[in-house]
């Protein structure tokens, strides 16, 4: 019997971007079901889960996101499409969310960890994502935290495009999550940052404050959906011992 070590070394190598589905092979939807089932348990910044996911299933609706895709063949052949989105604007309401599901948990009196919890979600995280339209405040907290910068080690990510950057990373380790399982499951996926954001936005109706982290497709691969060997920098040039 394989051990879960040789099983997921099996599941990361084989794992490959793919250009071209077979969309006569069977797909079992159930297993996206179940994959993004699992990437709802993806580590997450501050666990604010700032995220959304869509399938496109229908014809119809996968061809014109293609289309959004600037027609790649990674998304024009593809059995689903599934929307990796941010929803920073979300944070409020996730923290008093978090925090009273947490707080079920919590004894009677508050020992000093919960407090800490508390403090966080109620102090921490307002100061960290609220934001103004030009982000004044962004700018104020990036002085404050220069300034006590200088004497001890602060958050250095403050302003509305760092909080930006924290909840993509978020998403994309949910995307990541994802594209393991659905490897897992016997299928084969491409992540995509090649579209058009403005109207991937429009087509699946979100609001101002979501965006795009990054769009997979999913299917069966065909053996000439692989596009080349697989490349990588040599070891010993990225990776360090410090
Ligand atoms: C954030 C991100 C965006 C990507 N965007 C595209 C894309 O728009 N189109 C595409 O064909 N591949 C895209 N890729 C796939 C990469 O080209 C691919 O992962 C890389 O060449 C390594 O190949 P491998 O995934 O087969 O190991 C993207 C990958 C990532 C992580």
């Amino acid at each position: 019997m394989k051990s879960a070590a040789e099983i997921f070394n099996n599941i990361v190598n084989e794992r490959r971007s793919i250009r071209i589905y077979d969309d006569k092979a069977p797909f079992d939807g159930e297993a996206v079901a179940r994959s993004l089932d699992r990437a709802l348990l993806a580590p997450n910044s501050s666990n604010l889960q700032l995220w959304e996911f869509y399938r496109v299933k229908t014809k119809a609706k996968k061809d014109e996101l293609a289309k959004y895709c600037l027609g790649q063949n990674a998304a024009k052949t593809a059995n689903e499409l599934i929307v990796f989105v941010t929803r920073k604007d979300k944070w409020k309401e996730h923290a008093e969310f978090v925090l009273n599901e947490s707080k079920k948990d919590f004894p009677a009196t508050l020992g000093k960890r919960h407090k800490l919890v508390v403090d966080y979600y109620t102090k921490v995280i307002p100061t960290l994502y609220f934001s103004d339209p030009v982000d004044i405040t962004g700018g104020l907290k990036k002085i404050v935290s220069a300034f006590g910068g200088a004497f001890q080690p602060v958050p250095r990510q403050v302003t509305a495009t760092d909080m930006r950057i924290v909840v993509h990373k978020s998403v994309a380790l949910a995307a990541q999550t994802f594209m393991l399982s659905m490897q897992a499951e016997g299928y084969d996926t491409c992540p995509m940052e090649g579209f058009d954001s403005a109207r991937v936005k429009k087509f699946l109706n979100l609001p101002r404050g979501a965006e795009i982290c990054m769009i997979v497709s999913v299917g069966k691969a065909k053996p000439e959906g692989v596009y080349g060997k697989r490349v990588r920098i040599p070891r010993e040039e990225v990776i360090f011992e410090v």
